[in-house]
């Protein structure tokens, strides 16, 4: 697979030869994770076939079997506070959301905070982890994506079925993994590169790639459910909500999980 992605980057690419191509491994993210802590450097990316432990947020697991889709996790030392980084898991669905409209022609949309989906389901999902400094800075970032390339139907398991979806289904196309995998690399590449510097723009792209926003949605805090109006994404990435009693909230991702009062999105 490594063979066929490098020649699909420029010569110069910054990050080629920091590619990393696993057949199976327990999580892209857990891997980088111990990468960074031995110090890989910036742009390490660590692309897997299979995941045999694929993580999610919210400790959900990935489903993740051998060839189908993309497992992909990249490690960045943005040498900064972590509240500059509030912004960065937005920013990858943003960045992700160029490379698959630059390989297949399809835009997806993002249901807050960061699954990528095409019309009501999810075709991929972000998790993001830090690693910090003894004195509180960033020391590395984990950006590990997950995309279901070439699934058919009838591979999601039950559980999956009626809410997960493929690039391959939804765009009625061949897909190849490696077009798909070097063009993650080369926005997620741009993304660090305009990170701070394009903050606002990137968050304008985002509200505009949200499918939430304007959605009536339920707010899930532990056991506590709150069902509101979706109003608006801060250039921080919070969402602010608007319930029935006419209170407003700003929500961020990390705290609470948001989810359409009709179905998945
Ligand atoms: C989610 O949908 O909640 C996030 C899913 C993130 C899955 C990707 S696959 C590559 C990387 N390795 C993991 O274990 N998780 C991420």
């Amino acid at each position: 697979m490594l063979d066929q992605i490098l020649p699909l980057l420029k010569d110069a690419h910054p990050w080629r030869d920091h590619i990393h191509w696993l057949s199976v491994t327990d999580s892209t993210n857990t891997q980088a994770k111990l990468l960074a802590m031995e110090g890989a450097p910036h742009g390490t990316v660590l692309l897997a076939d299979q995941q045999t432990a694929g993580r999610g947020r919210r400790g959900r697991s990935f489903h993740s079997p051998g060839g189908t889709g993309i497992y992909m996790s990249v490690i960045l030392r943005p040498n900064c506070p972590p509240e500059k980084l509030m912004h960065l898991t937005c920013a990858a669905g943003v960045f992700l959301c160029n490379a698959i409209e630059s390989a297949v022609g399809i835009r997806p949309g993002i249901k807050w905070a960061n699954d990528l989906v095409v019309g009501q389901r999810k075709i991929a999902g972000i998790l993001t982890e830090l690693g910090f400094t003894s004195n509180g800075l960033v020391d590395y970032v984990v950006v590990g994506i997950g995309l279901n390339c070439c699934q058919a139907e009838l591979d999601f398991p039950d559980d999956l079925r009626a809410t997960a979806d493929s690039l391959a289904s939804v765009s009625g196309q061949d897909i190849s993994r490696e077009v798909v995998a070097a063009a993650m690399i080369d926005q997620l590449h741009r993304m660090d590169n305009l990170l701070f510097s394009h903050q606002i723009s990137i968050m304008e792209r985002y509200r505009r790639d949200c499918i939430t926003l304007g959605k009536e949605v339920s707010v899930i805090r532990g056991d506590v459910i709150r069902h509101g109006l979706a109003l608006d994404v801060c250039d921080d990435g919070a969402l602010q909500v608007l319930y029935g009693d006419g209170q407003r909230e700003t929500v961020n991702s990390g705290e609470v999980s948001v989810r359409g009062m009709y179905g998945y999105v």
